[in-house]
């Protein structure tokens, strides 16, 4: 074991100078050693921030022979020795060490992180040690830096951050990409006389599932405590093997009371130009890093979220400016029929370069709950898409008038039965209110340029794989 138990220092601290120059104890993982018969020098980062630091082990260290000359990347080690100003080039500060402690070698025939550049997908296969690289490190402290930021954005604005449940019997986006809990033998399901599912002997008495969203429970609450926001996961069996699915994500709703849907666009330019200012003040080493190894200058269009006010368009005008662009798209354009990611991506990424909030959505291609417009044919949804992703957040001014509201549950084959407790909500006091849920890992990939949700969420679930 080590022999002194003085404080660690971490990494990052070292680099803020926030730690005296002098005697210093840091451990952390080997990034690299480059070995003379004289010196080694080694990379060391401890996973507190984007830098590693450089350590100057001396051959005449009593274990250099035994242990430090074997030190490999990944190796675990504790350094006590003088932080020093660095002579060097690229570096503020280095490390003479005076004594190391290796706690554990990794072997560098079986140990699958190797200094080449591995591909993101060589790397989701071994994702029990993205934590170690310097850009998935990176990517988690950014995720980490952003939900931190989310939750004071919203605590400043005076919202209640409350949990609704995960387990629901209601499939409340109606898309039926659920996953069903249940504690029924699945070898011997019990039957009712007609020959369907008795699940009057399930777990709950019902059929039930893993949320996909908390906006119902949200409303809920907001009709009594104002403004109010979820932040949890969320869980989705849409078989999409696509850059930007995941069946267990992050999801952030707020639900605001009295709000209509400009107050609630409004709302959501606020929030993204707060995490982004945030991101951009407290996260720089990573942000580079990043931006370095995937070549995409995400800085660029965070800059101009800042600056340029996010653009809005209704629906009917995104598809007259989808029809006239003169591109061929794979999937045709024509009103009435979801906006796919490409025809996301063109509005906001050639044709208005900005953030673009796309509202007033054909009420067959939205959800029951969605405040129907007197034209009869929209409702009052808001898409805001995002440069690099396409839609990063959904939502809606809500339907508040009960009759409206029964009707389209009707509709949609969804019946009024089931939702009572969310009717009773406009019987009751019901008021004018919107909300709308931001995908955490879309957010992500839009700030760090990372091109896939898999790869901003430190353990991915997907189609095929529940791995970890
Ligand atoms: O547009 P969605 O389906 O809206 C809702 O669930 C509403 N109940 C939100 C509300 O009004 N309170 O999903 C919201 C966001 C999407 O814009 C997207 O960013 C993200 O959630 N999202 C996903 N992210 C990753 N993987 C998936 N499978 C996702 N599905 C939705
Ligand atoms: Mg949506």
């Amino acid at each position: 074991m080590p022999t002194s138990r003085q404080p660690l220092s971490t990494i990052a601290d070292i680099h803020a100078e926030r730690v005296a120059l002098g005697k210093v104890t840091i451990a952390g993982w080997i990034r690299t050693r480059r070995g003379s018969k004289k010196f080694s020098f080694l990379e060391v980062n401890d996973g507190s921030g984007g830098k590693s630091i450089q350590v100057i082990a001396d051959a005449a260290l009593p274990n250099y022979e035994s242990d430090i000359a074997k030190l490999t990347t990944g190796a675990s080690v504790r350094i006590e020795g003088q932080l020093v100003a660095s002579p060097g080039q690229g570096q503020k500060f280095e490390i003479q060490a005076s004594s190391i402690h290796v706690y554990g070698f990794a072997n560098p025939e079986t140990y699958p992180l190797q200094k080449k550049d591995m591909t993101y997908e060589y790397l989701r296969d071994i994702a029990y040690l993205r934590g170690r690289t310097a850009t998935f490190a990176g990517v988690f402290r950014i995720r980490a830096r952003v939900s931190q930021a989310i939750h004071r954005f919203f605590s400043d604005q005076g919202f209640y951050y409350i949990h609704s449940p995960l387990l629901t019997t209601s499939d409340a986006e109606g898309a039926g990409e659920t996953f069903q809990v249940t504690t029924l033998p699945m070898d011997k399901l019990p039957r009712t006389p007609a020959g369907t599912i008795d699940y009057s002997q399930d777990f709950f008495g019902s059929p039930a599932m893993l949320c996909v969203t908390g906006q119902l429970e949200a409303e809920a609450l907001a009709l009594g405590m104002g403004k109010v926001y979820t932040f949890g996961p969320t869980f989705r069996a849409e078989n999409s093997n696509t850059s930007r699915h995941l069946s267990e994500f992050w999801m952030i709703e707020p639900e605001m009371a009295f709000y209509e849907i400009e107050d609630n666009m409004q709302l959501a330019q606020d929030m993204i130009r707060y995490v982004v200012k945030d991101v951009l003040d407290h996260c720089a080493d990573d942000l580079d890093n990043i931006i370095a190894r995937n070549g995409v200058d995400t800085r660029e269009y965070l800059k101009m979220a800042l600056e340029r006010p996010f653009v809005r368009v209704t629906y009917t005008e995104a598809v007259d400016i989808l029809k006239a662009c003169g591109r061929t798209f794979e999937y045709p354009v024509e009103w009435g029929e979801d906006l796919k990611s490409e025809h996301e991506r063109f509005l906001c990424e050639e044709h208005f370069k900005a953030p673009t909030i796309v509202f007033n959505y054909p009420s067959s291609l939205k959800a029951f709950y969605m405040y129907q417009n007197d034209d009869g044919k929209t409702v009052r949804a808001m898409d805001l898409l995002m440069p690099g992703i396409g839609e990063v957040i959904g939502g809606s001014q809500r339907e508040d008038r009960e009759d409206v509201l029964v009707e389209k549950i009707k509709a949609k084959g969804l019946s009024p039965e089931h939702l009572d407790w969310y009717i009773d909500l406009r019987r009751f006091g019901g008021v004018p209110h919107s909300g709308f849920g931001l995908g955490l890992e879309r957010l992500l990939v839009w700030i760090t340029g990372m091109g896939n949700v898999r790869d901003v969420i430190p353990f991915p679930r997907v189609p095929g794989t529940c791995k970890f």
